[in-house]
């Protein structure tokens, strides 16, 4: 029998910003599709090629790949306007990018309605993006959302969207959310279908179409695992799935059809927004690996807060993504510290535990410390490394239960060991 053609995927493994964007960018150019699976243009990542910055938010990382073919699967939200915006800066897009006609719409309300809620919040803010990502994913669940190919038809979009303000009108008065002009709204929609309308198709036959033709096809998830909707540390998450089991639905394949999953870490944490994170140094360590790691957001400039490697949660990821593979990002930001933790264990309701509860508030971390080492910068070959960082990998491998396949030391595309 013929062995069956598999999609590769790559997830995040902590809390978004892993670096997934300098894989996914090297990834990108061995394959024939590229497929985002969740999230929106809450995601964001740059990449710098022939000398000219591209902003990802929406656009998946294939783009870049003049032979690769392009989708944007139907787990996604897909804001028309941002993403109108963001293919401005490619002028040879036609024939390699496709959208999901079941991919549902964010629109501007969803964002007001974002905002609103998150100021209405005050303490209990989750830190959102503001981009209106949890609206956006609520209206599809409770069953009054829009979808992309209802962008063919704008007159009948247009009524359907204001007989949802209609019903919604109490509630978004009293929130200062305001109710589109109707004639306004038609006309943006009529722009929508005009820049995207050629675009829409039903990406889920083409998945199927690839495959069936033994193409090479990467998944590309978006945000971490640590924000997934039911795994990550709920509420403080984003309101998508975004661990591999997200690629099933969100493109609609099947879980046999799904290959080696890498997962990408950072060789110390961070996350934005509020919300438990166990392992955050608020001391100068933590300072100093937000400086060193340029650590401010892609999409929003937030500082983001820094902290140390969680094997505990890593754990929980390799395990619910059926991780193959780990590459490890950003190892020389920890070059030139004395001292090196990683949080090992949990201490929870007065027990010590090794997994991650539904809760991670109110968790105290406990650490093993490593002895640090001078530089591993630039350093493109394992034996290479100092011994300490060696150890230190290691030693994560062991922690986690997965190989560590990738080891970034700069930026620079080039600056990677590759040990698998
Ligand atoms: P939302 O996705 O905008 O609703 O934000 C929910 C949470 O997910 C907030 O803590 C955000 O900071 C976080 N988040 C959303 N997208 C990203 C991302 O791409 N990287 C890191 N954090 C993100």
């Amino acid at each position: 029998m013929q062995e069956m053609n598999r999609a590769d995927l790559i997830v995040g493994l902590q809390w978004g910003d892993e670096g997934k964007g300098k894989i996914v960018d090297n990834l990108a150019q061995k394959y024939d599709y590229v497929c985002r699976f969740a999230g929106g243009h809450n995601a964001g990542h740059t990449i710098v090629t022939e000398g000219k910055t591209y902003a990802l938010h929406l656009v998946p990382s294939g783009v870049l790949n003049k032979k690769a073919i392009n989708v944007v699967g139907n787990g996604v939200v897909l804001s028309p306007k941002d993403f109108i915006k963001e293919l401005e800066q490619f002028d040879d897009i036609d024939g390699r990018i496709y959208i999901s006609d079941k991919a549902h719409l964010l629109l501007p309300y969803h964002a007001e309605i974002d905002q609103a809620r998150e100021r209405l919040k005050g303490d209990k803010a989750i830190g959102t993006t503001g981009k209106g990502i949890g609206p956006a994913y609520g209206d599809k669940i409770t069953r009054v959302g829009h979808r992309v190919g209802e962008l063919l038809n704008p007159e009948k979009l247009c009524d359907g969207i204001m007989g949802y303000f209609k019903i919604n009108k109490p509630i978004f008065d009293a929130m200062g959310v305001s109710t589109p002009n109707k004639e306004e709204l038609l006309a943006e929609l009529k722009e929508y279908k005009e820049a995207l309308g050629s675009y829409i198709t039903d990406t889920t036959l083409m998945a199927w179409d690839a495959l069936d033709s033994n193409k090479r096809v990467l998944l590309e998830g978006a945000q971490g695992t640590m924000l997934d909707i039911d795994h990550g540390t709920y509420p403080y998450v984003t309101s998508s799935t975004t661990i591999s089991a997200g690629a099933c639905s969100g493109l609609g394949i099947a879980p046999h059809q799904i290959g080696n999953v890498i997962g990408i870490a950072k060789a110390y944490c961070t996350r934005v927004g509020n919300g438990p994170f166990p392992s955050e140094d608020l001391g100068e360590k933590g300072e100093y690996l937000r400086e060193k790691g340029h650590e401010f957001g892609t999409t929003t400039g937030r500082p983001r807060r820094c902290g140390w490697f969680d094997a505990v949660a890593m754990r929980h990821a390799v395990r619910l993504n059926g991780v193959s593979n780990i590459s490890l990002m950003k190892l020389d930001v920890l070059d030139g510290l004395d001292e090196v933790k990683v949080c090992v264990g949990y201490e929870f309701e007065g027990k010590e535990i090794d997994y991650v509860p539904y809760t991670l508030e109110d968790i105290k971390p406990i650490y093993k410390s490593f002895k640090g080492w001078e530089k591993s910068e630039g350093v493109r070959e394992f034996s290479d490394l100092p011994k300490e960082a060696q150890d230190y990998i290691l030693e994560l491998e062991k922690l986690c239960g997965a190989k560590v396949g990738i080891i970034s030391t700069s930026p620079d595309r080039d600056d990677t060991i590759i040990r698998d």
